[in-house]
């Protein structure tokens, strides 16, 4: 049997590969060699899609578009795959809601990333006074309320921690609820704080973070 009809072939190389606009990976130490990439490419959908199409991949999905780069898709002549969901930054103080409505109204699901505030050169969102006195409301981490905040909205939730007892308390998060007054009082925190600017791809013609959402 050759390498192309072995079962494994037919396994999708990836459950999701997502259309990120992005600034291109520093490599080496010069900027200068940073190559100019079509990060909103209608091509680079086609190309996705194809993937699906051969069964290397089961979905696909963007990341940091805004509504307006998130309609050309969906409304692109012949599209074949719908993109499943939008990658985007959100936590309490930046809380993306015209963004959500508008992915939700047509279907697409939201990942939320940096829901804690990020790592390195993040905001430190847990020692925010309305986000801990709501933790020890529910005797829950600040953490935990964080992320119970994006499942309440219907928001997938990616944490990062490299610390298994923090791994652990991160999926602990499905035996409480918050009340309405928890999730309007951590929405009233919004301040449309972006952490993840990407600053060497503002004068691209696809930089994503230009318009309101
Ligand atoms: N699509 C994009 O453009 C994009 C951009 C940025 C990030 N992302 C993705 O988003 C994900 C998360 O991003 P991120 O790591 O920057 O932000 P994050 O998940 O908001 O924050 C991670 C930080 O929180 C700490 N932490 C985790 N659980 C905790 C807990 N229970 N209590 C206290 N501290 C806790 C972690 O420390 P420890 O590790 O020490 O626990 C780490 O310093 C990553 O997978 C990343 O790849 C995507």
């Amino acid at each position: 049997m050759s390498k192309a009809e072995s079962p494994a072939r037919r396994e999708p190389a990836a459950e999701a590969y997502l259309q990120a606009a992005r600034q291109p990976q520093k490599q080496g130490r010069s900027r200068a060699k940073i190559p100019k990439i079509p990060v909103l490419g209608l091509g680079t959908w086609k190309a996705m899609e194809d993937l699906v199409t051969a069964g290397l991949v089961k979905a696909i999905g963007v990341s940091n578009f805004n509504h307006e780069q998130l309609e050309r898709i969906l409304t692109k002549p012949n599209l074949r795959v719908r993109p499943l969901t939008n990658q985007i930054e959100c936590h309490p103080y930046l809380t993306q809601r015209n963004l959500i409505s508008f992915c939700q109204s047509r279907d697409v699901s939201v990942i939320a990333y940096q829901p804690l505030g990020g790592s390195s050169g993040g905001v430190d969102l847990m020692d925010n006074p309305v986000i801990q006195t709501i933790a020890r409301k529910h005797h829950k981490s600040p953490a935990q309320i964080l992320i119970r905040f994006q499942i309440q909205r219907n928001v997938i939730v990616v944490p990062k921690s490299v610390n298994p007892k923090r791994i652990l308390e991160n999926i602990q998060v499905f035996d409480f609820e918050l009340t309405e007054q928890d999730m309007n009082d951590l929405l009233r925190l919004n301040r449309n704080l972006r952490l993840t600017m990407f600053p060497t791809a503002e004068n691209h013609k696809d930089y994503p973070f230009h318009i309101e959402f």
